[in-house]
């Protein structure tokens, strides 16, 4: 195996990241066409990678004349247990973006990614880091591999869907429509179905609502005043079944269609699943997408949730990049010979 050497990622490796990352777009294009095109430009991935440089910490694997092999780079994510993102985050973790690590086209994964990892772990693991998050392409079973090897799993994954209406519509009469700021609470009430079923097994999302509440309330008002945005709300047998939340697209550059809209809070209420509200959330939710000018839809979902898992694929959504998650046992914080 060759041997490579980690150094400090600087100025004179981002011609080359740039266009590891581009070759692999134009790959990862071929089996999603949706994705943006302007990342199979080398020119346009060497500035995300640039921008990368003032936001994180990064590594390159150099071979015996100096020649990058690949490159990771890691950011620390400190997240504020009353935030509306400490939902879905762990206190303090790592981020290793889509854009902020690639190989050479021709290089064999594992054999790269080890060495930076184990590099920028051991970094972390001294500010008391112990908690990995790598986002990877979902097309490539080599890099995915390298990824597992590691010790990640998969956590999340980033689907993606053009606005064509679904094959399908739900089976039950609903009624659907356009919360206001008016309908806070109840627009509160259902999104928190999601959280509470996601506290559950196998998924063991802790339900932090307590500490949340505030400042997801806060968050939630400031959307349904918004325009860009919509919560979309299902009414049967004269109740409030469900919600739906569409606005504009967000996630990672790499992974953003252009003209994507974005699916946020989804939740039917427990006594209404499996009845046709949520497809027919979806099918409202792609309408006022299609109407407002936007041309394809991302989502993540938890890959431990069976229901959204069997839910949005096969509503059409097809995963295009998965979130990897690594979790270090912390007792080597103070156990080492
Ligand atoms: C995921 C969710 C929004 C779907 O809404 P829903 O009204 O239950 O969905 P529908 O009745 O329209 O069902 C459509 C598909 O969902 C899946 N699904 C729904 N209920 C299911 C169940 N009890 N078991 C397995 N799959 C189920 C199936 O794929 C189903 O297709 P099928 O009818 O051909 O089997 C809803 O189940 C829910 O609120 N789950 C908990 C919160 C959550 O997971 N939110 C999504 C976060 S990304």
């Amino acid at each position: 195996m060759e041997k490579f050497t980690i150094v400090d990622f600087e100025e004179l490796h981002l011609d080359a990241a740039g266009a590891f990352l581009a070759s692999r777009h134009r790959a990862e294009r071929r089996r999603f066409p949706l994705l943006p095109e302007r990342y199979e430009d080398a020119a346009e991935t060497r500035e995300l990678v640039r921008a990368a440089m003032g936001y994180a910490e990064g590594v390159a694997a150099v071979d015996g004349d100096g020649a990058l092999a690949g490159f990771l780079f890691t950011y620390r994510n400190l997240v504020d247990p009353s935030s509306p993102r400490a939902r879905y985050a762990a206190a303090r973790e790592s981020m290793l973006l889509a854009h902020t690590h690639a190989v050479a086209p021709d290089a064999e994964p594992s054999a790269i990614y080890h060495a930076p990892f184990a590099v920028l772990a051991e970094r972390l693991l001294t500010d008391g880091i112990f908690e990995h998050v790598a986002h990877v392409p979902a097309g490539n079973s080599t890099v995915l591999d390298a990824w597992y090897s590691l010790g990640f799993g998969k956590a999340n994954a980033v689907a993606i869907r053009d606005l064509s209406p679904l094959r399908r519509s739900g089976t039950r009469a609903v009624e659907i429509r356009r919360a206001t700021p008016d309908d806070i609470d109840i627009v509160q009430r259902l999104v928190d179905e999601e959280a509470r079923f996601h506290a559950t097994s196998p998924i063991f999302r802790p339900y932090v609502a307590e500490q949340t509440q505030r400042a997801v309330r806060a968050s939630l008002m400031e959307s349904l005043e918004r325009d860009t945005d919509v919560h979309l709300i299902a009414r049967a047998e004269g109740e409030d079944a469900g919600i739906i939340d569409v606005g504009p697209g967000r996630g990672s550059p790499l992974y953003v269609p252009p003209g994507a809209a974005y699916i946020g809070d989804t939740a039917v209420r427990p006594e209404f699943r499996g009845t046709g509200v949520g497809t027919a959330l979806v099918e409202a939710g792609l309408a006022w997408a299609r109407e407002r000018g936007f041309r394809a839809m991302t989502l993540h979902f938890a890959t431990a949730n069976a229901l959204s898992s069997s839910f949005w694929t096969g509503l059409g959504f097809e995963v295009a990049m998965w979130h990897l998650r690594r979790r270090i046992d912390e007792r080597i914080a103070s156990h080492r010979p």
